[in-house]
């Protein structure tokens, strides 16, 4: 059985004022009970985590960094390498987001070298994927998907994919409050499943988790999360609201 996931990526949002209160509340809002059943992460701008680290240890609740360099070190002005974020410490890393493909022209190379640097320190890696509006209007979804997946992840070993979490985030359904239809969203879920069988194994395929993202919502969380090949959410806007992100774990 696969631990639901629900992981909240603030992007450029908060300071750190607001952040800390906004991570207080969370911290209070959810039980350790709701913990044994579904997991939480928080992915937090670069400029909190050294505070949020100290906040959230012992708390069950993951913390991690919205994005590293694909170099270990060396001359790469404000850039931050994975080893840093070890060294906060953080948990973990979102990888490949279609924020950072779009305006940071991160490849799926790129995006696989960055995943390797993160697994040589130890983090665990949510890795984005999920096709624009053309792409899907244009039926060439599951194409453009088995390649991010493949072009970003297929050179891992099997060991490699305990660390990782894959999330489909349709670039049309994110922050626009169009959500993919329960529907939608698990047929390329199933797909990508069925990929990693024949791409790793079927004992991979089998206990990756692979989350939705887009304008996930208390109200819709439920039907997405109950069907069979989604595994839980990464969240954006409705993360950065205690009651909300809190909303999304209980469903
Ligand atoms: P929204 O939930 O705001 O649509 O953002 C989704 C997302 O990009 C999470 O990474």
């Amino acid at each position: 059985m696969r631990k639901r996931l629900v992981a909240g990526n603030w992007k450029m949002n908060t300071n750190m004022q607001d952040g800390y209160r906004l991570l207080k509340d969370i911290l209070d809002g959810v039980r350790e009970n709701e913990l044994q059943s579904c997991d939480v992460h928080v992915y937090a701008p670069f400029t909190h985590l050294k505070v949020f680290s100290n906040s959230l240890n012992g708390s069950g609740i993951l913390l991690g960094a919205q994005n590293c360099h694909h170099e270990a070190s060396g001359a790469y002005t404000g850039e931050v390498s994975a080893e840093m974020l070890a060294s906060v410490p953080v948990g973990g890393v979102l990888l490949g987001h279609s924020e950072r493909r779009q305006y940071f022209g991160e490849t799926n190379e790129v995006v696989g070298q960055k995943v390797n640097q993160a697994l040589e320190n130890g983090l665990q890696v949510i890795y984005c994927f999920g096709e624009t509006l053309e792409e899907r209007e244009a039926n060439t979804h599951f194409d453009v998907v088995e390649r991010q997946i493949k072009e970003g992840l297929g050179h891992l070993t099997v060991e490699q994919w305990d660390n990782i979490t894959l999330a489909y985030e349709p670039v049309w359904a994110i922050g626009t409050g169009k959500t993919a239809t329960a529907e939608q969203a698990q047929e390329i879920h199933a797909s990508a499943r069925n990929l990693l069988g024949s791409m790793v194994n079927n004992e991979v395929a089998e206990k990756t988790r692979i989350l939705y993202g887009g304008s996930v919502k208390p109200n819709n969380a439920g039907e997405l999360f109950g069907m069979a090949d989604i595994d839980g959410g990464l969240i954006g806007g409705a993360a950065l609201n205690a009651d909300s992100f809190k909303g999304i774990i209980t469903a």
